[in-house]
Formats: C-alpha cells, structure tokens, sequence
C-alpha cells in the first residue's frame, strides 16, 4: 500500500466492514473513519431518519458530500455504506484516492444475521428481495481492487488477508 492512500471497505449491508475495519485499524495504525458514522455526525440524525424524513435521494446526495470529505483527510480505513458503490462518481473517487476492497459475503448469511435488525433502511428480511439487490450490486462491487471472501472466515481471518494482498 501507498503510503497516504485511503483503504476503503465495501460490500453489502451485514458483510462485516465496521467490524474489519476497526481491526485493521488497530493493526496497521491507520485511523478508521466510518461514511455512516461520519454523515450521522453531521446531520445530528441516525441514518434511519434520514431515509424516512428526506428520502434516500438526499442520503444518496450526503453520502456522496462526505466522501469527498473524508477523502480529503489524512489516510484513513474508510468503512463505507453498502451503497455507496451505486454512484459512478463514487466509484471512481474511491479508485482514485486509494484500495478498495470488497467484502464479499453469502447472501444467506448475511440475510440469516439481519433479520432482527431493524436499523437499515433497505435491508429486505425477505432473501429474495434482499438476493435481487445484492445481485444487482455484485458488478459494481467487482470493479474493486481486491474481493475478499470472507463468508465462514473470523474477522483475524479476514483481515490477515487484507493486510496479506495490500
Ligand atoms: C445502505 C447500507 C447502510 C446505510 C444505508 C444504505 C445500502 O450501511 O448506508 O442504510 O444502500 O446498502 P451498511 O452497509 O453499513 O449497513
């Protein structure tokens, strides 16, 4: 890895980044900074609210403006929303300023580890409806540096792996 270049963690709701990010944080001596977390901040508000009170295009507009934000600071972990591959923009600024790597994880678990959480806006208890958006993420997510299969791995595993291919 470049020294100053950004590390960003995608993959789709409930795939781990928070939790791999904070690890490999404290492994390599790199702050994390977490796009959520970091728009949640700002706004004064939970994301949930956001969705419900100024709909997902606003979030979409926020997620997009601290990017850009957090990219500007010194290197950093930055744990993303699972959306945040959807905009072409946001693509390619993560490409630009750094690594992305892609958590990928089986949509059954992920869908199985959910399904009591009721903090994500557009997370679907319905495995089909929840397959049908993952799938159509899954290209979009590809276009990262490194795919990381973290489906029945600890998150030590996990993040050997990262640190092994950086
Ligand atoms: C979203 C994922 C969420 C959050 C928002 C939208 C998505 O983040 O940004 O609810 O579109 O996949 P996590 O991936 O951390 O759950």
């Amino acid at each position: 890895m470049i020294n100053q270049e950004h590390l960003f963690i995608t993959g789709f709701m409930g795939a781990g980044k928070t939790t791999v990010g904070k690890l490999l944080s404290e492994q390599l001596k790199i702050p994390v900074i977490d796009t959520d977390l970091y728009i949640e901040r700002i706004k004064n508000k939970k994301v949930s609210e956001i969705f419900q009170e100024d709909g997902e295009a606003k979030f979409r507009d926020l997620e997009t403006e601290s990017l850009q934000e957090i990219c500007k600071q010194n290197q950093a972990i930055i744990t993303t929303g699972g959306g945040i591959i959807l905009r072409e923009q946001n693509r390619q600024l993560m490409k630009q300023q750094g690594k992305v790597i892609f958590l990928y994880c089986d949509i059954e678990e992920t869908t199985r580890r959910l399904a009591k959480d009721n903090s994500r806006p557009l997370f679907n208890a319905d495995l089909e409806e929840n397959k049908k958006r993952f799938e159509a993420r899954l290209p979009l997510y590809r276009e990262a540096d490194y795919v990381i299969d973290t489906t029945s791995k600890t998150v030590e595993q996990i993040v050997e792996e990262i640190v092994s291919c950086l």
